[in-house]
């Protein structure tokens, strides 16, 4: 996907990004921009909100674990004793910090979405949702299973959002890995909610 800067809302600059994310995490990027817009369109997002988060998620990506500890701590987005030890979720939090202090971003909802677009929250709000979602389906991802939750997503998005909560949660428990209870609480909410 090629991605001109007149087709966005957002003021990002594209290079820098690609600059930070190397060229294959820029691609993902785009991927997962191209999935979020399509699924905001539907739900009646602000569009220019939903570019920069879907652009900055994976912002820190290419950070060390000593680096991203090291950028969360003492930051607005500080996680808990069990996200420092579950690593590959600190992209999340860091990239929050990195959208404020290299992009000077300041709407939480944004904010938000980057901050949790791994683990997800059970109070997470709608843009947050729709990158969420949009990172697990995203058209450069393949897996058993995944066309029946984009199907999902299109149909009925919060019960979309259950099954990749679930498919989540079963995978984790199959690689015996942690489950971080904002996971487990987001699904739970979910669940209340298709009974
Ligand atoms: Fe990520
Ligand atoms: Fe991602």
């Amino acid at each position: 996907m090629y991605l001109k800067k007149e087709e966005l809302n957002s003021d990002l600059d594209l290079e820098q990004i690609k600059k930070i994310l190397g060229r294959e995490r820029f691609q993902h990027t785009l991927s997962v921009l191209k999935a979020a817009l399509k699924i905001a369109e539907k739900q009646n997002f602000n569009l220019k909100n939903v570019e920069t988060a879907a652009l900055l998620h994976d912002i820190a990506k290419s950070k060390n674990e000593r680096e991203l500890k090291d950028m969360v701590k003492n930051s607005n987005w500080e996680p808990d004793r069990l996200e420092l030890e579950i690593t590959p979720v600190l992209h999340a939090p860091a990239g929050a910090v990195m959208a404020e202090n290299i992009f000077g971003i300041t709407d939480p909802e944004i904010l938000e979405a980057i901050r949790f677009h791994t683990l997800g929250h059970p109070e997470m709000g709608g843009i947050a949702k729709v990158i969420y979602a949009a990172d697990f389906i995203s058209e450069d991802r393949y897996f058993d299973g995944l066309d029946e939750i984009r199907i999902e997503i299109e149909r009925d998005f919060e019960s979309g959002l259950y099954l990749i909560t679930s498919h989540i949660i079963k995978y984790q428990l199959e690689q015996d890995n942690m489950i971080h209870p904002y996971s487990n609480d987001f699904r739970n909410k979910l669940l209340k909610r298709s009974d």
